[in-house]
């Protein structure tokens, strides 16, 4: 009895603490030069600033507000270039909500509950280059939802539930040079979405389901950096990023089982992550090229047992090979040490076998029987 007081009293004092604390956090700060403003744990109608405070700020953060909605005339900030409002709780926003922000440049709305947004919210920021809506619950993005956005450049939409595109939802951001879409739950990548995106640098596509990639990157002239890692792509169409300019390509943790030269952009690759698939041939010589500008190649963890003798000469701009955990033949590895020594990074547990046999002395290897390989590998990583 007395016991279980005790028991439930230091819970209630636990309990009151942490309410007391969290009270204690609700805090907003204005910088001296009324520029900066912070405020945390406030409902909108209890932030109070001066006339002459909100005609100055240019920056404004608000956390943990506790509220639903953004409804017109509940932010009054006539100024302000970079607002935030991360409260963990917003679903909506009135059509009217971002009516007075003329001069916003960065719009940051990640960690709330967004799920659909009326297709008006955003035509008044024309100026707005940064868009944040990391950490939502967009399922499906329709056709008007950044209508008005014309001077965007980076759409972040990581951490949402996106499972469908209309495919025209990008044409209205077509300044943007950066969109992050990795960790929602695409599947499908409609053939026309990055059409009008010429001017796309940067998209992050990693961590989702993504089986097929289509003819999705044929338009993209300006792309840069493609993330598609953590998806579950078994195949790449050839000449798929033949148009586009890739120097950095992830496709590391798909299902892929044969590289070649065709399918990948080599006359651009600087960097290449193709560690944690399936690949037992990577039928990739260079030959015809003068020039293999790959700097980095990540192929670890997957069933090749030779690289081509062409590629192991071509890729001469090599600085890092990544290439350990394949059923190499011994005399192939050795084929790549003896000119690549110096450039093979070992990774840090060198577990299991470096390569398993060496039958022949001149790695000339029967492209027929590559399981065999495998299986030998397997079983010596068994032991
Ligand atoms: C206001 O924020 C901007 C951007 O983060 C920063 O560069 C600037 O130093 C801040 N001003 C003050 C007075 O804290
Ligand atoms: C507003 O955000 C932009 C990036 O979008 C940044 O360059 C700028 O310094 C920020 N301005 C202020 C006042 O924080
Ligand atoms: C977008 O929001 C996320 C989560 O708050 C943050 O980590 C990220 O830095 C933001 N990105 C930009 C460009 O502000
Ligand atoms: C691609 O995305 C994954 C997962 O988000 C990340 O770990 C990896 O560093 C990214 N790759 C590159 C080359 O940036
Ligand atoms: C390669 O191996 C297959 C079966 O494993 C065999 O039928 C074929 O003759 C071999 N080819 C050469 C050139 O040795
Ligand atoms: C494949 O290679 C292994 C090992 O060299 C050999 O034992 C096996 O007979 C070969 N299989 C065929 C079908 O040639």
């Amino acid at each position: 009895m007395v016991l279980t007081t005790i028991l439930k009293c230091s819970i209630c004092i636990f309990i009151f603490s942490v309410q007391f604390k969290s009270y204690s956090t609700a805090l907003c700060r204005t910088t001296n030069d009324h520029k900066n403003h912070t405020c945390e744990g406030f409902r909108f109608r209890e932030i109070v600033l001066s006339r002459s405070t909100r005609l100055q700020l240019l920056r404004t953060r608000i956390f943990n507000c506790k509220e639903t909605d953004v409804k017109e005339g509940a932010l009054v900030f006539p100024n302000l270039e970079n607002l935030t409002v991360s409260c963990g709780s917003i679903q909506n926003l009135d059509e009217k909500a971002f009516l007075n922000f003329n001069n916003l440049q960065e719009l940051d709305l990640s960690y709330n509950q967004l799920s659909k947004i009326s297709n008006q919210v955003f035509r008044p920021l024309g100026n707005l280059r940064t868009l944040n809506l990391t950490g939502n619950s967009f399922e499906d993005l329709p056709q008007t939802i950044f209508d008005g956005l014309n001077g965007l450049k980076e759409l972040f939409l990581s951490h949402n539930k996106i499972n469908n595109f209309h495919v025209k939802v990008f044409d209205a951001i077509r300044a943007v040079e950066k969109v992050s879409l990795d960790n929602n739950l695409i599947n499908f990548l409609p053939g026309r979405l990055l059409t009008k995106l010429r001017k796309l640098q940067y998209l992050d596509l990693s961590n989702n389901y993504i089986e097929n990639v289509g003819e999705v990157f044929v338009l993209a002239y300006n792309l840069q950096y493609l993330n598609l890692s953590h998806n579950v792509i078994e195949d790449l169409p050839l000449r798929l990023f033949q148009t586009t300019r890739l120097e950095i390509l992830d496709l590391s943790n798909n299902k892929l089982s044969i590289i070649y030269e065709d399918a990948l952009p080599f006359k651009t690759l600087k960097k290449l992550y193709l560690q944690n698939n399936q690949i037992s041939l990577f039928d990739v010589g260079g030959m015809n090229m003068e020039y293999m500008p790959l700097r980095l190649l990540n192929i670890e963890n997957n069933r090749l047992v030779f690289l081509e003798n062409d590629f192991i000469k071509t890729a001469s701009s090599l600085t890092e090979l990544y290439i350990f955990k394949n059923p190499w033949d011994c005399t192939c590895f050795q084929e790549i040490e003896k000119i690549h020594d110096e450039l093979i990074v070992q990774p840090e547990d060198t577990d299991g076998p470096v390569c398993v046999y060496g039958l022949s002395n001149d790695c000339n290897i029967n492209k027929s029987n590559l399981t065999a390989y495998y299986r030998a590998f397997v079983k010596q990583l068994e032991l």
